[in-house]
């Protein structure tokens, strides 16, 4: 009998491909041609493009170039010598993620370029064009003569058509961890937001911003800038330009070589990304920036399992325990990864349907962290503080159905880390564990290199490629920015880069602002997964930290569960805090891997409210959460299967619920809802809902 595979049913169509007539210009339109691009040279052979939404124009004639180390730079004297013109669609299937398959369908076209004046006589430009948005990227071709180029800046303009309004961090070539501002576009002001006193670093020179910045249009279209398949370049901030609404690429350089990136010909560069839809929510839903990516590389990642965690972690940064083992030279008792407290995690996650524990400060250096200028060398990958036994710890985990996610902090010592690899991903795999959080806190040695430069991304990529060969997935801290990597490099699970919950334990600001979350979304998140690391249950941190506070209600913690993608999510808080609290069923029950994501409504930095279907179990959860302002939220579930009727338990905020007076206040609620349900419901300020829906078997 003749059976039809699943494979074939992800079909890649090259609809079309064609070499066209060789002109000036050429015009391009997304597969429903809501989207068009048109590239064009200036009389004097300037490449541009143009770019149109539903006949409005979004992006106005912008410029393309380079300047080059010794060469003539890439701006002007150019003729089109070739077009090609193709049309392309495909399903893929993700092997982890917001949903399993994903649609990559756009046109594209390849413009040949020529200034035979030039050192770099041909180049080539890129477009494809998506019903979300669009992509470009240059192409340096072989040359006979030259090897290498070394690039001082490219010139990328966006040329943008009104003031809209902005949701913006600071072009910071060290850390994404700000807080997002919500101005005008000629208001943004970046150096205003220099000298943060809760960063270890950061380094930002100019107005710019970093991406994806995310901005609405009078008209109420919404336009996300940001970069795709960063890949052997520096990470692109966007200079602003206030009087001409305009941007310009600014590559992230290094001060220790004096340019921004040397790449060898053949190259080429990453894609420069614009996402455009009508509605908030549809950024949300959009897949451009992991459609731009090559495809899985690392083919079967079923080792790596999405899975929720605890862990030794909030207690070091409550202040309730230490990183380090001793003091001046003595243990100082306070040591936060001891093997006993190890057990207990596991003990909890075991009994709480939690699959992974994570242990902070288990390996020797912590009393060289922070702070010190020698970090070379400090932090030893295989060695466990005399209160840690590892392999028990790894034993008893294994014993009880719960992984260790091992830790890795590098202080930002990159060559160090990099000596050690091999070794520290090969005890991993001896002992089975499967993941790993690194960070990068501090000042990057050498000095004059920045978390975001072309160096750094190279040492990003190749922890990522070295622990594939492990079988081990990678969870950066202070990482390189996600561009959709994880579709080429699946172990490249999850991240931070952005201010994570750790603020609201120590920051001088006053922490994260309930409006924080509703920005992340359609800004951050459109970038990747996020280890936001939420779950706090004891909201005022006491008795730990009186003058710090979670800024949100309990509710709204919930609700991150599904509000913030990620592959791995933490139940963050101290076990003592989850104890005999009926809300814990709520992080017991939610999925972490989804067969489908439906962002069902939202405006940037106000609420957001969508719902997952967990893969493989019928069960959907949703999560809405909002800044400072109460709202009632219309769900309408018709999503649902409508075959099937579903328990919902619904987590929402208390009556008198207020993320600063009342943020503990939830009730818990039982009711059945099936796909023809409408229901409203009533969040509190800075509060949230969050719902399981489980089907109900007769
Ligand atoms: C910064 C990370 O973001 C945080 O989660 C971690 O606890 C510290 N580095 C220590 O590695
Ligand atoms: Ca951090």
């Amino acid at each position: 009998m003749y059976k039809i595979s699943l494979t074939s049913l992800f079909l890649i169509f090259i609809l079309s491909c064609n070499a066209l007539p060789v002109r000036n210009s050429i015009k391009v339109q997304s597969p429903s041609k809501n989207i068009e691009v048109a590239f064009q040279l200036l009389h004097d052979g300037t490449p541009t493009y143009i770019v149109d939404f539903n006949d409005e124009r979004i992006i106005d004639t912008s410029r393309l170039g380079f300047d080059f180390k010794r060469i003539a730079s890439i701006k002007n004297n150019f003729k089109i010598v070739n077009i090609e013109q193709n049309s392309f669609s495909e399903t893929w299937e993700m092997p982890w993620g917001e949903t399993k398959e994903v649609i990559n369908n756009y046109n594209e076209i390849i413009v040949t370029l020529q200034n035979s004046e030039i050192e770099i006589s041909n180049f080539v430009i890129h477009f494809r064009v998506y019903d979300d948005g669009i992509g470009f990227r240059y192409e340096f071709p072989q040359l006979n003569d030259i090897d290498s180029i070394t690039i001082l800046d490219e010139n990328t303009e966006f040329n943008l058509t009104g003031n809209h309004t902005t949701w913006w961090i600071p072009g910071d070539w060290d850390i994404y961890e700000h807080l997002y501002s919500e101005t005008k576009f000629t208001d943004i002001d970046a150096l205003s937001k220099a000298n943060h006193s809760n960063l270890a670093q950061t380094y930002i020179p100019e107005n710019a911003v970093n991406t994806p910045v995310t901005m609405r249009t009078v008209d109420g279209i919404h336009l996300s800038f940001h970069e795709a398949n960063l890949t052997n370049y520096p990470g692109m901030t966007l200079k602003i330009e206030k009087d001409n609404l305009l941007m310009k690429s600014g590559l992230v350089g290094s001060q220790r070589l004096g340019y921004k990136a040397k790449v060898e010909l053949p190259f080429k560069t990453p894609w420069r990304t614009i996402q455009i839809t009508k509605k908030a929510t549809e950024l949300i839903d959009s897949k451009l920036i992991v459609n731009l990516n090559e495809p899985n590389r690392l083919g079967d990642v079923s080792w790596f399992k999405p899975t929720k965690y605890m862990g030794i972690w909030w207690e070091m940064h409550v202040g309730k325990s230490q990183w380090s083992y001793t003091r001046n030279g003595k243990p100082h008792g306070e040591h936060g990864a001891t093997t006993e407290n190890a057990k207990e995690f596991i003990d909890f996650a075991s009994a709480n349907g939690i699959g992974s524990v994570l242990v902070e400060g288990w390996n020797t250096g912590w009393e060289h962290w922070i702070g010190f200028e020698e970090r070379e060398g400090v932090f030893d990958f295989v060695t466990s503080y005399p209160d840690y036994d590892l392999e028990e710890v790894v034993r008893y985990g294994r014993e009880k159905g719960v992984e260790i996610i091992m830790h890795h902090e590098t202080s930002a010592a990159p060559r160090t880390y990099e000596q050690q690899l091999d070794t520290a991903f090969a005890l991993m795999q001896r002992l089975g564990i499967h993941s790993v959080k690194t960070g990068y806190v501090g000042k990057i040695i050498p000095k004059g290199e920045f978390h975001h430069g072309q160096w750094m991304v190279n040492h990003f990529r190749k922890v990522i490629e070295t622990a594939a060969k492990y079988e081990i997935a990678i969870n950066a801290h202070e990482p390189i920015k996600a561009t959709g990597i994880r579709r080429t490099y699946p172990n490249a699970i999850t991240r931070e880069g952005l201010r994570g919950q750790e603020f609201n334990a120590w920051a001088s600001d006053g922490g994260n602002p309930p409006n924080h979350l509703p920005t992340v979304a359609f800004t951050r998140m459109l970038a990747g997964p996020i280890d936001f690391t939420p779950g706090v249950f004891n909201i005022k941190l006491e008795p730990y930290k009186k003058e710090n506070q979670i800024n949100t209600t309990l509710a709204h913690q919930l609700a991150l569960y599904v509000v913030i993608y990620s592959p791995l999510q933490m139940a963050c808080d101290l076990i003592v805090n989850y104890e005999n609290q009926p809300a814990f069923q709520f992080i017991s029950d939610v999925g972490v891997d989804w067969e489908k994501s439906i962002t069902l409504n939202g405006e940037v930095g106000e609420f957001v409210t969508i719902a997952r279907e967990e893969k493989n179990s019928g069960k959907w959860f949703l999560g809405s959460i909002t800044n400072e302002e109460a709202r009632s939220i219309k769900i309408n579930f018709e999503f649902l299967n409508s075959e099937i009727e579903y328990e919902a338990t619904i987590y929402k905020d208390g009556e008198n619920a207020h993320w600063n007076d009342n943020p503990t206040e939830i009730e818990i609620s039982k009711m059945k809802i099936d796909n023809g349900s409408i229901k409203e419901f009533k969040l509190a300020p800075g509060g949230g809902i969050a719902i399981s829906l489980i089907p109900i078997k007769d």
